[in-house]
């Protein structure tokens, strides 16, 4: 398993590239912060803690068509078969599936971060002791090489949390092609994708009354003060969610309450009032729009399933026969 350990630790991993992210983001016309460095231990903390908040419906909608659906998506996978998480964090959401497919060969967590797969692969043992799990440690965009020894068995891959929301449109295709070649011609792909509906029921969803998407999203800024000799005063910037009708995707901004600025590695951002960095998107999709862009990064849709009030999907996927 030692060709699993390819990267440095996770913090090692990211100040280099941190540092150039933020300086560039923070010099564009629309500022903004990629997404991923909002996820460093404080912010995977708060982000756990905020999809399990009342205005966030998706998890706990998710798990409640998983359960229901375990069953089913069993059925239509082989016995024997690899399953294949991407982006695995704490895997909790595998559970439901593992408890109803007792007979698959082996697991396989991919994730970018060694302490999520770590402490999963602890659980699992605990909670599943016959289970094999086989952790990958790698960002789930580049490569990745499923162990040999499995290579006739099906693959069924596993990608909850409408994570998918969460790329660009063509980005989003570019991972369901990608995810394709790593899954191969035998396998199927189980995805969660959330809902376009109405923005008064979206935006609160992503500003809870409780303040914990803010503090989720605020973070960074302390991340930039304490990695990046950054100067951002928290109290005078406010966390954003703001639904773009056109691009079906709520927005995630941190507005400045003033003009001011702001230092980062020595260098002077300036921030008028109500100028707002761009840190996450999260896309919504229809049912048809999903199963087109599926269609377009060569997989089928065979089978969707939706809760009762409509406000998210799981599609079970199949690459295309033409393909
Ligand atoms: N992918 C999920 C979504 O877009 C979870 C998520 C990612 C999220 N980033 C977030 C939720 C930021 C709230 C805030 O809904």
């Amino acid at each position: 398993m030692a060709q699993t350990k390819i990267l440095p630790s996770d913090d090692v991993l990211y100040t280099d590239e941190f540092a150039s992210a933020v300086i560039e983001g923070l010099g564009a016309t629309q500022k903004n912060i990629p997404c991923q460095y909002l996820y460093d231990a404080a912010g995977s903390d708060l982000f756990e803690d905020l999809t399990y908040l009342e205005e966030y419906y998706p998890t706990r909608t998710e798990i409640a068509l998983l359960e229901k659906h375990a069953g089913d998506i069993a059925e239509m996978t082989d016995d024997g078969a690899l399953l294949v998480e991407f982006g695995s964090g704490s895997s909790r959401k595998t559970n439901i599936l593992l408890e109803e497919m007792k007979n698959i060969a082996a697991y396989i967590p991919i994730d970018i971060s060694d302490a999520a797969l770590e402490d999963a692969e602890g659980r699992l043992n605990t909670q599943f002791p016959k289970l094999k799990v086989i952790p990958i440690h790698t960002d789930f965009n580049q490569d990745v090489d499923l162990p040999e020894d499995y290579s006739s068995a099906y693959r069924l891959g596993f990608f909850p949390g409408s994570t998918l929301g969460n790329f660009e449109r063509d980005k989003a295709r570019q991972f369901l092609e990608h995810s394709r070649g790593i899954l191969g011609p035998k396998s199927g792909f189980i995805i969660g994708v959330d809902l376009q509906k109405d923005p008064s029921v979206l935006v609160p969803a992503y500003d809870d009354a409780k303040g914990v998407t803010a503090k989720f999203n605020l973070n960074v800024l302390n991340r930039i003060n304490s990695d990046l000799d950054g100067t951002f005063d928290l109290d005078k910037f406010r966390h954003r969610a703001i639904y773009n009708e056109q691009e079906a995707r709520v927005e995630m901004h941190i507005e400045s309450l003033e003009d001011q600025e702001v230092k980062v590695l020595g260098q002077s951002v300036n921030f008028a009032q109500g100028e707002t960095i761009h840190t996450e998107n999260s896309h919504k999709y229809t049912v048809a729009s999903f199963e087109k862009l599926a269609a377009a990064a060569g997989w089928s849709v065979v089978q969707t399933w939706i809760d009762d009030g409509q406000l998210f999907s799981v599609h079970y996927l199949r690459p295309s026969q033409s393909v």
